[in-house]
Order: structure tokens, then C-alpha cells, then sequence
């Protein structure tokens, strides 16, 4: 009798039938690779698709990103999130020119020791760029395998991360050629058939496999990590501008939220935002509030209250409270790495 298609088989199969196959990133270039995995780690694929492309024309090759002021590169960044990504980024391109003389490291283990790639980043440049058999594991691919293995071990668990490693390693395809198919198969697999609710088990290619499928299991596999508490965080803004108009911004520190980027000043109390406006002579009686804003941050639920003021000082006048504030006009507010939630403030304040 002939025996079933094997985890791999059906895999490769299925992705080469209904898996994606014209996302900008699916190139031989390893530079592109690797920077379509660094914006897929936390953000969804519509997103990355308007930045990426502005990205690349900017920042075409490792060289000129290694080469670039990081506020350029953050500023490119701006509105995608979790901005260590893209600081990590920078310096794993520097790393890649200093350290490997401008060309991609092709093997996972030394891919894993640029800044800001872990092991399942490293296995997708791996296989996607050089064949290599290296398997990924990400919250994708634990769901499917989870699901077809019956795994119900402790998602927040070491061991249980090591089972899932061993096992998605046992499953790789022989053939090096086929790396690219089945890893882009089991991304494929995940966001678009086996979804976290509602999965369309009627047309996966593992359905005859799939224990929990058998099992009617698929709902309560893999089970769920406990929730995280969020914390609220209430944030003050302070939104000053000179007589010219312009508005003062400050780089954010580089470690902590929004780090790297241009914020307005920005308080963990009134008091201490009172105490920042008394430098320009600015009494909390001149300060108008604005409309409330939350930001959903991974952990924590910031809740920003806003101010704003003219100071009616000009530009020459008006103090410069740090090294790190600058006075910026409208119109070049563009070219400043902001935050979503400030950008969003600004189109609301004109
Ligand atoms: N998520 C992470 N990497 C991806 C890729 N290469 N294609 C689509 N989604 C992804």
C-alpha cells in the first residue's frame, strides 16, 4: 500500500498550489530578506507591504542603511512600532559591513548573532536566502503544530519550547532545494488556513493528519498563555510652539517607549509638566487640554492627556529646555521619526 504524503510533502504541495507567492520579499537578495522578517516579527503583512517598499528605495542595499543616520532610519520607521526593531536593524547592518566585510552571513548560527535576529528570524533568511534546512518557529507555526501533533504542553514552559523545536526540526523536508516552498508554506499555512479562530481545517492540506482535527481539539489547541495584566500609564504632552509656529519636539531617550524617535515633551505627572511650562513663562492657566488619547503598547495602556500653548516667543528667544529639543515647522514635521499616537494628535490639532 502506498504510504500518505508526509508532513513536508503536503506541505510543499499546498504552498505551491495556494500559498503567496508575489509578496515583494520573495527574492533572492538576502539583505530584503532579512529586512521583510524584521518588519514581519510584530506586524501584519497589509502594513509591512506600504512600508517596505519606501524602505527599500531609500535603503537599497546593506551599505547605505549601515551608512545612515539612525534618525533617517527611524523616521522610515515611524508608525510600524516596537522601534527597537528598527535601532537593532541598523546595527546589525553595520555589523554585516564591519564584521563580515559587507557580505550576508549564510548560515544560521552566525545570522543569529546580528543584533535583533533570534533563532526562527535566523532559520527564515537561512532557508529563504541559502536553502539551508533550518526550520522556524514562530506563534504561527507552534498553533499548527500544536494542532496536527496534539501538543498540549505549557505554552509558557522552556521544555515545552524545546519539544516544539525538536519536533518541527524532525519534520524539514530532505531535499535543501524545497526550503523555500515549505517554509513559506508553514508561514502560509498559519495566517491563512490554520487561523487562531475559525480555522478552515476543510482545506488544509494536513487534515487527514491533524490530530486535534480528528480529535475535535482544534479549538482548544494550542492552549492559550495565561493573560498578561496591563498596566495603565497616564502620560502628559506638552505641545508649545514659538511665534514662528514651530512646535518643540525632543529625541526620546534611547532606551524605554518610543525610544530614538522625536516625541513632544512628554510627563508622568502634571506637576511635572507644569514645572516644564513655567520655562517659558507659560502658567497652567494658558495651557489648553486636549482631547485624551490611548495607545495600546504591549504591556501597558498609556493614557495621554495633552496640552498645548503658544509661548509667543520667538525662535531666538524661546529656551531650548535640553540638548536633545529642537523647534520644528510644520511643514518639515515629515522628515522626524513620530510616534502613531503623535502624528495622529497632530492631524487633529490642524
Ligand atoms: N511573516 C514572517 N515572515 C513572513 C514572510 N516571509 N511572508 C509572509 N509572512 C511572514
Amino acid at each position: 500500500m502506498p504510504s500518505s504524503p508526509t508532513f513536508a510533502e503536503r506541505l510543499i504541495g499546498w504552498q505551491k498550489q495556494h500559498g503567496r507567492h508575489n509578496l515583494p520579499w520573495q527574492v533572492s537578495d538576502p539583505y530584503r530578506i532579512w529586512l521583510s522578517e524584521i518588519m514581519l516579527q510584530q506586524t501584519q503583512v497589509a502594513t509591512v507591504l506600504d512600508y517596505y517598499p519606501r524602505f527599500t528605495a531609500r535603503f537599497p542595499d546593506v551599505h547605505t542603511l549601515a551608512s545612515a543616520p539612525q534618525d533617517e532610519v527611524l523616521s522610515l520607521w515611524a508608525g510600524l512600532g516596537y522601534y527597537s526593531r528598527a535601532r537593532n536593524l541598523h546595527k546589525a547592518a553595520q555589523q554585516i559591513v564591519g564584521q563580515f566585510g559587507g557580505s550576508f552571513p549564510d548560515n544560521r548560527k552566525d545570522l543569529e548573532t546580528l543584533c535583533g535576529v533570534g533563532r526562527s528570524t535566523a532559520a527564515a533568511i537561512a532557508a529563504f536566502a541559502f536553502r539551508q534546512r533550518e526550520t522556524i518557529l514562530d506563534g504561527n507555526v507552534k498553533r499548527v503544530l500544536c494542532r496536527v501533533f496534539a501538543k498540549d504542553g505549557d505554552p509558557a514552559g522552556k521544555a515545552f519550547e524545546n519539544e516544539l523545536w525538536a519536533l518541527a526540526e524532525s519534520l524539514l523536508p530532505d531535499n535543501c532545494q524545497d526550503m523555500p516552498a515549505y517554509t513559506q508554506g508553514l508561514m502560509d499555512l498559519g495566517a491563512t488556513v490554520c487561523k487562531r479562530s475559525k480555522p478552515l481545517c476543510g482545506e488544509c492540506p494536513m487534515e487527514t493528519l491533524c490530530e486535534a482535527n480528528k480529535q475535535g481539539r482544534t479549538a482548544e489547541l494550542p492552549r492559550k498563555k495565561s493573560a498578561a495584566t496591563v498596566q495603565t500609564l497616564p502620560l502628559y504632552w506638552l505641545a508649545v510652539r514659538n511665534a514662528k509656529g514651530e512646535l518643540l519636539l525632543e529625541k526620546r531617550p534611547a532606551r524605554g517607549i518610543w525610544g530614538g524617535l522625536y516625541c513632544l515633551p512628554c510627563f508622568d505627572s502634571l506637576e511635572a509638566l507644569h514645572r516644564y511650562a513655567a520655562v517659558f513663562r507659560l502658567s497652567p492657566d494658558a495651557l489648553e487640554e486636549k482631547q485624551p488619547l490611548t495607545h495600546r503598547l504591549t504591556h501597558r495602556l498609556l493614557l495621554i492627556t495633552p496640552f498645548q500653548a503658544d509661548t509667543g516667543l520667538s525662535e531666538t528667544s524661546a529656551p531650548k529646555p535640553s540638548a536633545q529639543s529642537i523647534w520644528v515647522a510644520e511643514s518639515d514635521l515629515a522628515d522626524y521619526g513620530l510616534p502613531k499616537p503623535l502624528n495622529d494628535f497632530l492631524k487633529q490639532l490642524r
